[in-house]
């Protein structure tokens, strides 16, 4: 009988963040686990061999993000919609003539426990269809705080036992807004009348708390590599578990996918462009800027059904 002793679970030697080699771009890795700076390329003028070598370097990295980019709003649209459809917003509308853009902001002289994106989460994982990708371009930026941090779900899942891989493929998990909704909640006694910061908020509440369920270990659908579909935002149950079951299960491989060394941290200045694969990593927003106004710009590409 083979046990496992407990390093083969933690961060060993299998990190493999490197570039390839591309043409039209340069790729500079970030962390051993993910991330990299693209270097190259302006998205006001990007052309279809840039864009090729741009969504390689994303499906690779999990989470590339480009400096000095000087977007409007039809910038990032357009390069947007290079990767697919607008995917629809569960949380908020979007700016005026931009549906499609949402304003992620927390004003200089806002202080609240609960910002955007303020836990560790993949985005909206709580529909049937949750976006594939999203892009969030820096317009103002703290002088320092408000970075936003990234997991690799590959790698995590990767650096699992195979008994454990084994245990967990064919099991669905039960993802839903509604530990994210009484949040807030807590925040305004007089109901659905919502507020993040100074984010006004659009929200279908049944689609949220009811949510979807999807499966635990996920397909890419470009790369066929698979990854953990689980975020201690998001997912409220096992399929098939009860939830005393489900619940250290649960809790164990969110640990695991948040040990550091399966993270980077992208510090912001105004006019970076982050892309992320939300199908290969989970992200959280740091709430530690108070005294200094941040504005993002967020758009998210439609996904597919979870596999
Ligand atoms: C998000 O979760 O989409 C927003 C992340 C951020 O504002 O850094």
């Amino acid at each position: 009988m083979a046990i496992l002793e407990a390093p083969h679970t933690q961060p060993s030697g299998r990190f493999d963040n490197r570039a390839a080699d591309y043409r039209h771009l340069q790729a500079l890795p970030l962390s051993s686990a993910m991330g990299a700076e693209i270097r190259g390329i302006d998205i006001r003028a990007i052309d279809d061999a840039q864009f090729a070598e741009l969504e390689h370097a994303l499906y690779r990295h999990k989470m590339v993000y480009l400096r000095d980019q000087q977007a409007r709003f039809e910038d990032q649209e357009k390069l947007t919609l290079r990767f697919g459809n607008f995917g629809v917003d569960a949380y908020t509308a979007g700016v005026e003539g931009h549906p499609n853009v949402q304003r992620v902001v927390k004003e200089a002289d806002e202080s609240s426990p609960m910002i955007f994106g303020g836990n560790w989460h993949t985005d909206s994982p709580f529909l049937e269809r949750p976006p594939a990708v999203s892009l969030l371009y820096g317009a103002e930026i703290p002088p320092y705080g408000g970075d936003t941090l990234y997991a690799n779900t590959e790698l995590a899942y990767q650096t699992l036992s195979p008994g454990m891989q084994e245990l967990l493929v064919g099991l669905k998990v039960h993802m839903s807004a509604r530990k994210v909704l009484a949040g807030l909640r807590r925040h305004t006694p007089d109901g659905m009348d919502v507020k993040v910061t100074s984010i006004d908020m659009d929200v279908e509440e049944r689609t949220l708390v009811d949510g979807a369920v999807h499966p635990l270990v996920r397909t890419h659908p470009k790369t066929a590599a698979k990854s953990l579909y689980v975020c201690p935002t998001y997912t409220v149950g096992i399929e098939g578990l009860r939830t005393e079951e489900a619940s250290p299960l649960v809790d164990f491989l969110c640990g695991h996918i948040l040990q550091p060394l399966y993270t980077c941290r992208l510090r912001w200045e105004p006019g970076t462009l982050a892309l992320w694969d939300n199908r290969a990593c989970m992200h959280h927003a740091s709430n530690d800027h108070d005294g200094y106004r941040r504005e993002m710009w967020r758009t998210i590409v439609e996904g597919e059904v979870p596999a």
